[in-house]
């Protein structure tokens, strides 16, 4: 990072975090910790916490954390560098001389956008080329006229590996440029001299290949990231590109920058890049996509500021399903409303378009269903309500589902209308929900209970994945323990980061040692820069986790749970290896 080590240890110093949030936020003192109301989501009771001696803020609903850098990033709405000079500011010291020239991540961030950028043309370039012949049949073939590969920059990435490599090389890009922008890869490689000796060397390569381009761009016209097809069945389907400084999945939907634009009063969430490019084609630009991941709680936020009316457009099958009750959740809670559009005859948008055309598909979006009468809807087509049995199954599957609504008036009005569906009267409908009701609120008070005892639902609501719970809460223990004491690095020589389960902790031991031989301090605010905010946020929650106290036998045992369950994965692991194709590392990434 820019900023040196010494300067941020001063700056953190004169910030004690519990004054730079405090003068936000209304703190009462509950042992070692201090509590208040989140800033960053509306709660009527406290779930914000900060820890004075660790230096970190976590919101226990929300899942907002880190140190004081990243609460006035969060809370000014400030980057990095901006966030740390506000808190020079505020401590009254001096922001280093030297460290002001390189502050620039902004500056650098421009030149991987006109990196990227370029790319994109390259791509383009390429794909009107003889070389890229086969690309734009392809395209065509899926029936995208000129007009939309061009108002949607695609290209074609040549079967070849230094294509672009060579093409950004001679604009003037370095090769480590275009590997931070995700573009290029690099291996080692070793080279025999003549008189037998070997040197290192390393090679780069382009990581786009043989597929159709698709560019990312972000709602201020920043090319911050590629798609990319191939033209036959082979996999990975698409390869993405990897996250990096500008490229962030979790934060940025596909097209949503011609869609923000839109004249209809909707936007419409699909699931895939074409969809949503069919769907600009036919005259749908509102179309938008998540990168093929699920609708994040970022993803949503972004889309609430651009309309009022969403409306689901996911495939029809089961996985679609889901993911379209997962998006209602998470969209409801930034106050939008949400339509879902159910089609038939076709498995997704682009299919439904080319098969039924643009009429038939304004007809389907006119009629898309309130998410209420959808989900309704979909519990219904589970029973058989010609019999007792499914008209029972169905009046307590609904009656819990409107029980999770939060206005009365919403219960009442769905409550009648199950009813009707059922055949039953309106009352017990009611006292079906009332029942509903309070189990729900039963299971609530024991999750809160549960609360710090499933770090694997934690973790998933951080947005981060436990594959093994078993090793992961050792690995959290772990950390947590050596954030508190540094030294305790000494003692895990024996484990691999790659013995990590978790990939992000793995990540996080690798950097810490690095930053322990290095001589440099270990915090959880030192890692801005090196993980993404939602990385940091996780780890301040783990961090957290012991009560202040170093457990050297804990810690023993921590790392021997790791080992003993990264050895097991190890077999199944080479078995994997084995098979792997090298283009595999991409799927989804
Ligand atoms: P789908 O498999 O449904 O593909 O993936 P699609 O959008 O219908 O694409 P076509 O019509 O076959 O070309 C939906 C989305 O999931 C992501 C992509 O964003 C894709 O648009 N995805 C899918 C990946 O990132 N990688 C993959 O290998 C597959
Ligand atoms: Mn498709």
């Amino acid at each position: 990072m820019a900023f040196s080590d010494q300067f941020l240890e001063e700056l953190e110093e004169k910030n004690p975090i519990e004054d730079v949030v405090g003068s936000y936020v209304n703190l009462t003192r509950r042992g070692s910790n201090l509590f208040g109301l989140c800033p960053f989501h509306n709660e009527k009771t406290p779930s914000f916490s900060v820890a004075p001696e660790k230096g970190i803020y976590y919101c226990f609903g929300c899942h907002k954390g880190g140190g004081a850098v990243n609460f006035i990033m969060e809370i000014e709405g400030l980057d990095y560098p901006d966030a740390v000079r506000f808190l020079a500011k505020r401590a009254g010291i001096e922001v280093p001389e030297e460290d002001r020239k390189q502050t620039s991540s902004y500056r650098h961030k421009e030149k991987l956008w006109q990196l990227c950028r370029d790319a994109a043309r390259y791509y383009h370039a390429m794909l009107k080329s003889p070389e890229g012949k086969d690309g734009l049949q392809y395209l065509l073939g899926r029936g995208l006229t000129p007009d939309t590969i061009v108002r949607f920059g695609l290209g074609f990435a040549p079967n070849r590996w230094d294509g672009l490599l060579k093409a950004m090389e001679e604009k003037g890009y370095s090769r480590q440029e275009m590997k931070e922008a995700g573009l290029v890869r690099s291996s080692m490689r070793q080279k025999k001299n003549p008189d037998g000796s070997v040197t290192e060397y390393e090679s780069c390569y382009d990581w786009f290949r043989n597929r159709v381009m698709f560019p990312i761009i972000d709602v201020r016209g920043n090319v911050i990231g590629f798609g990319g097809r191939v033209m036959d069945g082979s996999e990975p389907k698409y390869l993405n590109s990897p996250e990096s400084q500008i490229f962030n999945k979790r934060k940025n939907l596909f097209a949503l920058n011609m869609a923000k634009k839109t004249k209809m009063e909707m936007l419409v969430l699909t699931e895939g890049y074409m969809d949503t490019i069919s769907m600009h084609q036919y005259g749908f630009d509102c179309a938008v996509a998540s990168l093929g991941t699920s609708l994040t709680q970022e993803q949503a936020g972004m889309l609430a500021k651009y309309t009022k009316q969403m409306v689901l457009c996911y495939d029809g099958d089961q996985a679609g399903q889901n993911a379209a009750k997962r998006a209602i959740s998470i969209l409801e809670k930034t106050g939008v409303s949400v339509r879902v559009l159910r089609m038939q005859g076709a498995k997704d948008p682009d299919e439904y378009l080319k098969k039924y055309g643009a009429d038939r598909f304004r007809q389907l979006l006119g009629a898309s269903e309130d998410q209420a009468v959808y989900q309704i809807g979909t519990i219904r087509q589970k029973y058989d309500l010609a019999t007792d049995e499914g008209k029972v199954g169905f009046l307590q599957e609904a009656a819990g589902f409107i029980s999770g609504m939060s206005s009365a008036v919403e219960r009442e009005v769905y409550s009648g209308r199950v009813a009707e569906m059922a055949g039953v009267t309106a009352e017990a409908v009611k006292l079906e929900v009332n029942k509903a009701y309070k189990r729900r609120r039963y299971a609530q008070k024991k999750k809160e209970e549960r609360k710090n005892l499933r770090p694997a639902d934690q973790a998933a609501a951080d947005g981060i994945k436990y594959e093994n719970v078993r090793s992961a809460t050792a690995e959290e223990g772990l950390l947590s323990q050596i954030l508190l004491e540094p030294s305790l690095l000494e003692e895990t020589g024996g484990l691999r980061p790659e013995d990590l389960s978790v990939e992000l902790f793995g990540r996080a031991l690798r950097w810490m040692r690095q930053r322990w031989q290095e001589g440099q301090s270990i915090t959880v605010s030192a890692m801005n820069g090196e993980f993404q905010p939602e990385e940091i946020a996780h780890i301040s929650r783990v961090a957290r986790k012991n009560e202040g106290t170093v457990n050297e036998q804990a810690f023993r045992d921590y790392i021997s749970v790791i080992r003993s369950e990264a050895s097991k994965r190890g077999s199944k692991d080479l078995m994997a290896a084995l098979n792997r194709r090298r283009d595999k590392q991409g799927y989804g990434g």
